[in-house]
């Protein structure tokens, strides 16, 4: 597979989860493994794009002719986008970002001691939203993993994030999405929305690294 869609374009992505401190030895996170954003990178660069990743832990090799940049949590991902959102054209955001952070890590490992114990935890950021609402920012693409009523969750999001494209994908199915090879989305755009059969996230990346650079340029040169 070869196209030269992205030629010249900087791409970044945000991929895998992030890590949550409760203290030094524990943490806060998720089974995503990356896979989708590390794909949608290859493809990227495949389609002629500088690619770069901001990964949280993740069990893959980093790409060949990707840079990738590693951080922990949510906090130190928004960082990163910041920064590398001043030489981005494209930003697609895969990562699986937690949702809360405990409100304080934990000096010294937390002792056993009652039955029950709690731990007080606040918001995250939002990266995507906080890189689409910056006075100019580039085209940001973002993803919505939904168990149901997809498209209006998705279409709700595409607009409360100031989001240019959503992919969408139904979690609900176990064949496909977080930790499998394969994956099936629907992309929404505007009033517009298209569906991808099931394939694997490689084949699926080219396709919508293709669909992105198209929708991209018509963003563009309206
Ligand atoms: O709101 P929800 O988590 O479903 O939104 C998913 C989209 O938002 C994904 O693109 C994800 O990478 C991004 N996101 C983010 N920062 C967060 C939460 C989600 O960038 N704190």
């Amino acid at each position: 597979f070869t196209s030269n869609s992205l030629s010249g374009l900087d791409v970044v992505i945000t991929a895998g989860p992030t890590r949550e401190a409760i203290d030094p030895v524990r943490f806060i996170s998720n089974h995503s493994s990356g896979k989708m954003g590390y794909a949608l990178a290859e493809a990227a660069r495949d389609a002629g794009a500088r690619v770069t990743i901001i990964s949280g832990p993740v069990r893959l090799d980093a790409p060949e002719k990707v840079t990738v940049i590693q951080v922990e949590s949510a906090s130190e991902m928004l960082a990163a986008s910041l920064e590398q959102q001043k030489n981005c054209d494209i930003f697609i955001a895969a990562a699986a970002v937690a949702d809360y952070r405990p409100l304080q890590v934990a000096q010294q490992k937390i002792k056993k001691a009652g039955e029950q114990m709690q731990i007080a935890l606040v918001k995250n950021p939002d990266i995507v939203a906080t890189i689409a609402t910056l006075d100019t920012p580039p085209f940001v693409v973002g993803f919505a993993a939904e168990t149901q009523d997809v498209a209006t969750y998705a279409r709700g999001k595409l607009e409360s994030k100031n989001l240019k494209m959503i992919i969408a994908n139904d979690v609900s199915n176990a064949d496909i999405g977080f930790n499998s090879d394969s994956n099936s989305v629907t992309v929404f755009w505007g009033e517009n929305q298209q569906d991808f059969p099931r394939m694997s996230k490689s084949a699926l990346s080219n396709e919508l690294i293709e669909l992105i650079a198209h929708q991209y340029t018509v963003n563009s040169n309206p």
